[in-house]
C-alpha cells in the first residue's frame, strides 16, 4: 500500500459513490488476514454504529483486535457532545501518529459525531495528516469503499446532508442477549447548547413495519431484551405521514413479546399520557425512565430552548411517579449554562430535591461551535460552575444511595448479562428498573431473567445473591 498523500485528498459528494458488494471485496482479498481495532466514544447511538461499522468491516475480511498496537487498521467512533470528548480523542490520536510512524501501513480511521464538525475536518487536514480516511454519521455504510479507496488516496468524505434512512443494515452486535434497535435519527429540538441536531441532522423516523420485522427477528434470535434507540424517542413518526405514535409503536415492539423492552431518551415535551398508560399497562415495558431535566430554573430552561418550565417538568414527573408503579427515573443535569445565577442553581437543587432521582449524569456547560449558546454572554467563572458540580454530585449521590437502599432484603428480577468484574464468582445484570447487580451465581445464569435477593446497596450499584 502507498502512503497516502494529503495533495489528493478529496471531498467527495457520497450520492456519487456506487455501494459496492462485501462478497467482490472478500473475492479481490484486499483485506484478508488484516486486523481491525475500533474505540467507541460517546452514547448509545455511537455503540450502535459501531455494531454497524463492525459489521461492514469484518464483511470485507478484517478481523477485530483488542489493541491499537495489534491492528492494520483503526477506527475512532468520536463524539462532540463536549470539549473533553475532541480531547480524549486527540489524545488517542496523538499514540495512533506514534504507532504508524514504525507502520506507515497502518491506517487511521476517524468517523462519528466529531467527524462531522467541518471545523474538526480543517484541523485534521491543516495538522494531522497522518489521518487516513474520515467519513460521517451519514455515510458510514459506505465505508468498504472508502477503504478502497484509500489504496489510491486519503479520503474525506463528510456528506452535510443527512440521506435517507437506509434499511437492511446488519450488524455485529456485542450482546446476544440485550440489542439496541434505532428508531430514528437526527433531532430537530435545537437545545441552544446541543450540537446534536448539526452532527446527527434532522429527526428521521424509520418505517414502523422496518422496525417491528427487526425486532421480530431478535426475538427469533432468543435476544431477552430490546432498547428502542434515538435522540427523541416519544417523538418517533412525527416527521412522517401515515405513521404510528411512540406509545402505538411500543405497544406492537411490546406485543412480539420479548420479555423485557426498554427505550431512550425521551423529552419531557413529547411525554404523553396515552405514552404513560402504555408502560404502566405492559408487563414488559420496562418501568425506567431517563427524563432529562438539563436546568430546574425556568428562565435557564427557556434560555436553553427545552419548551417546559420547571412546573411543567414537576407536573409530569409527579404523573409518572403516580401511574407506573416501581418506576425508576433518571435524569441528565447541565450547570454553568451562560448566564446561570445562584438563584438558578437552586432552582435546579429544588428539582433534585422534589424529584429524588435514582441517578443523574451531570455537566458542565461546554460551549459548541456553531451552536446559539456559543455566543450567549457566559461571566460565570470555572471555578463557581465547578463548585455548583460539586454540591450538585453530593446531592445526586444521596438519593441514589437512597433510591438503592429501597431494594435491600428485597427479591427482584434480574437479567444476567454477563461475568462481573466484582469476582470470579459473580455475575452482573440488571432490574427492571435498570439498577446495576452483582450477583454470587454460577455462570449458566447469564442470559437468565433470574430471581436474586438484595444483600447490599450502594451508590452505584447493589449485590446479592440467587433466590433457590
Ligand atoms: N437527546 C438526549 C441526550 C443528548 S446528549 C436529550 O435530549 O436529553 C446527553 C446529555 O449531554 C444531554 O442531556 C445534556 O445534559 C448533555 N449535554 C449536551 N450538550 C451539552 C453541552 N454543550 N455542554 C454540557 N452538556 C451537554
Ligand atoms: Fe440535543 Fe436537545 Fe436534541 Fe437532546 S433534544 S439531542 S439535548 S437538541
Ligand atoms: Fe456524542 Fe453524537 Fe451521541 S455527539 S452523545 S455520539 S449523538
Amino acid at each position: 500500500m502507498k502512503l497516502p498523500n494529503l495533495q489528493e485528498a478529496k471531498i467527495r459528494n457520497s450520492r456519487e459513490v456506487q455501494y459496492i458488494d462485501a462478497q467482490i471485496v472478500r473475492d479481490l482479498s484486499l483485506f484478508k488476514g488484516k486486523n481491525y481495532f475500533i474505540k467507541t466514544y460517546g452514547c448509545q447511538m455511537n455503540v450502535h454504529d459501531t455494531e454497524l461499522i463492525k459489521n461492514l468491516v469484518e464483511g470485507i475480511g478484517f478481523t477485530e483486535v483488542e489493541k491499537m498496537e495489534d491492528a492494520d487498521l483503526v477506527i475512532l467512533n468520536t463524539c462532540a457532545i463536549r470539549e473533553n470528548a475532541h480531547d480524549k480523542v486527540f489524545g488517542f490520536l496523538g499514540r495512533c501518529k506514534h504507532e504508524k510512524e514504525t507502520r506507515p501501513d497502518m491506517i487511521i480511521c476517524v468517523c462519528g459525531c466529531m467527524a462531522q464538525e467541518p471545523s474538526v475536518c480543517e484541523e485534521i487536514l491543516d495538522r494531522h495528516k497522518y489521518i487516513d480516511i474520515v467519513f460521517g454519521t451519514h455515510n458510514m455504510h459506505d465505508l468498504p469503499n472508502l477503504l478502497i479507496d484509500k489504496i489510491k488516496k486519503t479520503t474525506i468524505e463528510v456528506p452535510s446532508i443527512e440521506g435517507d434512512v437506509i434499511e437492511g443494515l446488519e450488524y455485529t452486535r456485542d450482546s446476544h442477549i440485550s440489542a439496541w434497535v434505532n428508531i430514528m435519527y437526527g433531532c430537530d429540538k435545537f437545545c441552544t447548547y446541543c450540537i446534536v441536531p448539526y452532527t446527527r441532522g434532522k429527526q428521521r423516523s424509520r418505517r414502523s413495519a422496518n422496525i417491528l420485522s427487526e425486532v421480530e427477528k431478535l426475538a427469533l434470535e432468543g435476544y431477552k431484551e430490546v432498547t428502542l434507540l434515538g435522540q427523541n424517542v416519544n417523538a418517533y413518526g412525527k416527521d412522517l405521514q401515515d405513521e404510528l405514535s411512540f406509545p402505538e409503536l411500543l405497544s406492537k415492539v411490546s406485543d412480539i413479546g420479548i420479555p423485557r423492552i426498554r427505550f431512550v431518551t425521551s423529552h419531557p415535551w413529547d411525554f404523553t399520557d396515552e405514552l404513560i398508560e402504555v408502560i404502566a399497562t405492559r408487563e414488559n415495558i420496562m418501568p425506567y425512565i431517563h427524563l432529562p431535566l438539563q436546568s430546574g430554573s425556568s428562565r435557564i430552561l427557556k434560555l436553553m430552548g427545552r419548551r417546559y418550565t420547571k412546573e411543567e417538568y414537576l407536573t409530569l414527573f409527579d404523573k409518572i411517579k403516580k401511574n407506573i408503579p416501581n418506576v425508576a427515573i433518571t435524569t441528565d443535569i447541565i450547570v454553568g449554562f451562560p448566564g446561570e445565577t445562584e438563584e438558578d442553581f437552586l432552582d435546579t437543587l429544588e428539582v433534585v430535591r422534589k424529584c429524588e432521582y435514582d441517578n443523574a449524569f451531570t455537566f458542565i456547560f461546554s460551549p459548541r461551535v456553531g451552536t446559539p449558546a456559543e455566543k450567549m454572554k457566559d461571566d460565570t467563572p470555572l471555578s463557581e460552575k465547578e463548585s455548583r458540580l460539586a454540591r450538585l454530585n453530593c446531592l445526586v449521590n444521596d438519593y441514589s444511595l437512597k433510591a438503592n437502599q429501597k431494594y435491600l432484603n428485597e427479591v427482584v428480577e434480574v437479567l444476567v448479562t454477563g461475568p462481573s468484574d466484582k469476582g470470579e464468582n459473580k455475575v452482573c445484570g440488571y432490574t427492571d428498573t435498570m439498577k446495576l447487580v452483582n450477583v454470587i451465581a454460577p455462570k449458566d445464569t447469564i442470559g437468565k431473567i433470574t430471581k436474586v435477593k438484595i444483600t447490599e446497596a450502594k451508590s452505584f450499584s447493589l449485590n446479592g445473591e440467587v433466590v433457590r
